[in-house]
This record gives structure tokens, C-alpha cells and sequence, in this order.
């Protein structure tokens, strides 16, 4: 589905009712990271993705780094007439959930933050951003893509599933040009989200792959320490992408952490 909001059109997805979760992508992914998780939960749940800006069907509009998205996020919410959600992000779509913490913290339910990381990139992963704005401006986000690929999907994935890292391989070839841009902009002036960690006092849940290269365990323990009465759940087997990877493991814990939300 598409609809405007915030000054530009957004494109997502909305499937199922009871708890709505709102899920946001990672870099440079579009809102089908999520078709395992739409409507397939066990618990009852109002499963909602949505394409980041300048990503799937959303426009690209003006960049506003990790803010935008997240203001996007809470105009999409306004739309869908839903006043407080579960907000899930994976990676990318994490430092989007704590900008979205930062600035709507009362639409928030409850937090689930997926393979991602609350530090900021080091002056040599900014460096290594603009290498890849030269990159996708010169060739294109296939370049890209295989750049990334073998980093964002673990080995067990590669090795078992290599039809799931084709499938993300095809997702983030076809990123638009405008949408990578902008990420990695928003992705290198990104703030550290350290110090809000001790703000979070809503529930949250903290996932991420025991393969997961990009953003290893160690950043979801670091998380999982400073976010008080968080929940921490490692998947094997599974690499950066652990909900696209291991779906009916990464459903299941989803699902007790709503069925958990409700009993409270
Ligand atoms: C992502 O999956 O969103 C990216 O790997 C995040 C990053 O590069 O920091």
C-alpha cells in the first residue's frame, strides 16, 4: 500500500490485527525483509512494515538522517490511526528506533532492537561510507550488493539457505540510487544512542545472530546491560539478517515477547 504522510509518500505494508508492531529495515533493504514476519505471528498482532525513506515505494524527499526515518515512522502511525506501537528495527532500522525513541517516546509500546548497535561509526567506518557513495554513484547498487552480501548473512545461511542470500542479494541490488545516499549519510551522522540506552523504560527486546559479523553479539550484550529489565535473545545459526534467516525461530520469540506484553 502507499499513502503521504510527512510530506511524501510511503510505501507499507499493514496485515493483521491485535498488538500493532511497526518493523523498519536495515541498510540498504526495503520493507519485504519482513514478509516472514507479516501476518505470520503467533501472537495477535497488527504486523506493519514500511520502506524507509528514498527506499521500495517511499519517496526519496529531503534527508533528514536518522531523524527523518523516524519521524516518517510516527507519521505513518498518525495515518494508520494507531497511538502507541511495538517498534522493531533491525540494524539500520535500530538506530532509527532509538532516534524514534528520542523524539516520540509516547507512541511506544515497547521496543525490539534486531542485530544493531547503539555506538556511532568510528571516523573509519565514515571513511569507508563515502567509498560507498563513490561506489553505488559509479556502479550502481549491484556493486553494492556484492560488496555486501557475504558480510550481511551468516555462514550456516550461506551454506544451507543460499536461495535466502540470493533473494537479500536481489533486494539490495535494486535499492535506488537516492535512498543509498541518503542512508549512508544518515548512517555516518548518526548519533552514538549510548546515553539514551538508560532512558528506555518500556520493554524491550534485544535479538541478534550468533553469526551476525556486522553487528555481533557483543553490541547486543553491551545493549542488553544498559537497557534495565531488557531481554536478550541470541539465534543460532543465523547472521545480520536474523529474522529473513532463521524466520520460525525469530517469530516464536517475537511472539512470547507480545504474549508477555499483554499478560502485563
Ligand atoms: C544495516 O544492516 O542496516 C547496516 O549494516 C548498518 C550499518 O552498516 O551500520
Amino acid at each position: 500500500m502507499i499513502t503521504f504522510a510527512n510530506g511524501q509518500t510511503i510505501g507499507y505494508d499493514d496485515v493483521g490485527s491485535g498488538t500493532p508492531v511497526l518493523f523498519l529495515h536495515g541498510f540498504p533493504h526495503n520493507r519485504s525483509l519482513w514478509s516472514a514476519q507479516l501476518g505470520a505471528l503467533a501472537a495477535p498482532a497488527r504486523t506493519i512494515s514500511m520502506d524507509l525513506r528514498g527506499f521500495g515505494e517511499s519517496g526519496a524527499g529531503a534527508h533528514d538522517g536518522v531523524d527523518g526515518y523516524a519521524d516518517d515512522a510516527a507519521a505513518l502511525l498518525d495515518v494508520l490511526g494507531i497511538e502507541r506501537a511495538v517498534v522493531a528495527g533491525l540494524s539500520m532500522g535500530g538506530y532509527a528506533t532509538f532516534a524514534f525513541w528520542r523524539r516520540h517516546r509516547a507512541r511506544i509500546r515497547a521496543l525490539v532492537l534486531c542485530d544493531t548497535r547503539a555506538t556511532p561509526d568510528s571516523d573509519a567506518q565514515r571513511a569507508a561510507r563515502r567509498e560507498m557513495q563513490a561506489l553505488v554513484v559509479e556502479r550502481g547498487s549491484m556493486a553494492v550488493a556484492n560488496q555486501m552480501i557475504t558480510g550481511m548473512v551468516g555462514k550456516t545461511t550461506r551454506a544451507k539457505h543460499p536461495e535466502l542470500a540470493d533473494e537479500l542479494h536481489r533486494m539490495v541490488s535494486l535499492a535506488p540510487l537516492e535512498g543509498v545516499l541518503g542512508a549512508l549519510d544518515a548512517l555516518m551522522t548518526r548519533p552514538d544512542s549510548t546515553p539514551t540506552l538508560a532512558t528506555i523504560d518500556v520493554p524491550t527486546l534485544i535479538v541478534v545472530g550468533d553469526e551476525d559479523a556486522l553487528t555481533p553479539v557483543a553490541d547486543a550484550r553491551a545493549m542488553h546491560l544498559a537497557i534495565a529489565g531488557s531481554r536478550l535473545e541470541v539465534i543460532a545459526g543465523a547472521g545480520h539478517v536474523s529474522n529473513m534467516e532463521r524466520p520460525a525461530t525469530f517469530n516464536h520469540v517475537l511472539s512470547e515477547f507480545l504474549v508477555s506484553l499483554t499478560a502485563q
